[in-house]
């Protein structure tokens, strides 16, 4: 019989944040997240070093996370986490901890999919927040991926467009190394922008299939802007950066929000949910905001510490799959590159 209280931990560590978290009944009741600060100084995540953080953080990290949620392990009904995508030597760290941890509790283990965790996100309880109903679409755009998927049912996802090359996260962070700015750059073009003319620079929006997206070209165009610039001015970034975030910022947004109309048109699926870091982005948050409502869609978009990654977003799908008995087997292995 399903327990009335279902106390389930969730585990996250596929990138560079080493993140834990308690959900009971649907709402979160901790959330701990340890960033790594050691890949800063190499501008980007170094696989090796992020393995070893997640080490170090792992225990103290779910340890934490029980105590903020006022509970003793015995409690948990069950251990979920993510089995994939990321880099291996990270992902190893969480599924040997949750693995273990299950064992030695006796309750179930459940995997989790990063990216499915992204967009079902949307379902923990929150006071502001409605949670979408089926169909919708749902854009993931992260340091990893950028997709626009149809999300039929909780765990019916059909990928209908995606990056042909970089994720959008990585045109966020690589055009902000270039301007000198440190990793990762997304949320700093972020915070420039706002003080910027979005209109100052033009950028290019390159030209692929409706749905999909490339984002390889707007590095090179940044390239070559930069270096053109600085040759007539050294002091040409510095004396522009507000303006030259807020343009590029502005591009990347559109280029995001014309896929989303074409989907939208595409499938006459009106609701839109956003996940992944970078729907942390203003640009994005209010154009979506407006767009509900010019053109009448139903937009959903997390709470800022649902959107980058975490742990709240696993034990959602922890506790999704718990109440439909979806338990993985002790000898599950993690998995870089996993299909919704
Ligand atoms: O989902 P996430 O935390 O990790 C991955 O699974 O990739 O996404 C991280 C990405 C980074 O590229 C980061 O620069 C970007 O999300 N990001 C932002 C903002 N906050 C995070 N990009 C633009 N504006 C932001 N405010
Ligand atoms: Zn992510």
């Amino acid at each position: 019989m399903t327990p009335i209280h279902t106390y389930i931990l969730g585990i996250e560590s596929s990138c560079d944040d080493t993140a834990a978290a308690v959900i009971k009944n649907g709402s979160i009741l901790s959330n701990v997240v340890a960033t790594q600060s050691i890949h800063k100084e190499y501008g980007g995540v170094v696989p090796e070093l992020a393995s070893r953080a997640h080490q170090q953080n792992i225990v103290p990290v779910v340890q934490l996370a029980l105590q903020k949620a006022n509970i003793d392990k015995k409690q948990l009904n069950a251990i979920a986490f993510t089995r994939g995508p990321g880099l291996m030597g990270s992902l190893l760290v969480g599924t040997s901890f949750a693995k273990s941890l299950a064992m030695g509790l006796e309750v179930p283990l459940i995997e989790v999919n990063h990216m499915q965790a992204h967009i079902l996100a949307h379902f923990i309880k929150t006071d502001e927040q409605s949670i979408p109903t089926f169909p919708f679409l749902a854009m993931t755009i992260s340091g990893g991926h950028t997709q626009i998927v149809k999300v039929t049912d909780y765990f019916q996802m059909e990928v209908i467009g995606q990056t042909l090359d970089d994720a959008v996260g990585e045109a966020f962070d690589k055009s902000a190394k270039l301007l000198g700015l440190p990793y990762p750059g997304g949320p700093l073009i972020d915070q420039y922008a706002s003080l910027g003319n979005p209109k100052a620079f033009l950028f290019p929006k390159p030209k692929v299939g409706p749905l999909d997206f490339s984002f390889s070209g707007l590095k090179t165009a940044v390239l070559y802007f930069i270096e053109k610039n600085s040759k007539d001015n050294p002091e040409f970034i510095k004396e522009n950066l507000n303006d030259i975030c807020a343009s590029l910022q502005f591009t990347i947004v559109d280029y995001l929000m014309d896929k989303v109309k074409n989907a939208v048109k595409q499938t006459k699926i009106k609701t839109v949910a956003i996940g992944g870091g970078v729907s942390a982005n203003s640009g994005i948050r209010k154009a979506l905001q407006e767009t509900e409502s010019n053109l009448g869609w139903k937009v959903h978009i997390p709470k800022f510490e649902y959107c980058t990654d975490n742990a709240a977003m696993i034990a959602i799908v922890g506790e999704l799959k718990y109440q439909q008995k979806l338990f993985a087997s002790n000898d599950v292995v993690a998995k870089a590159r996993m299909k919704y």
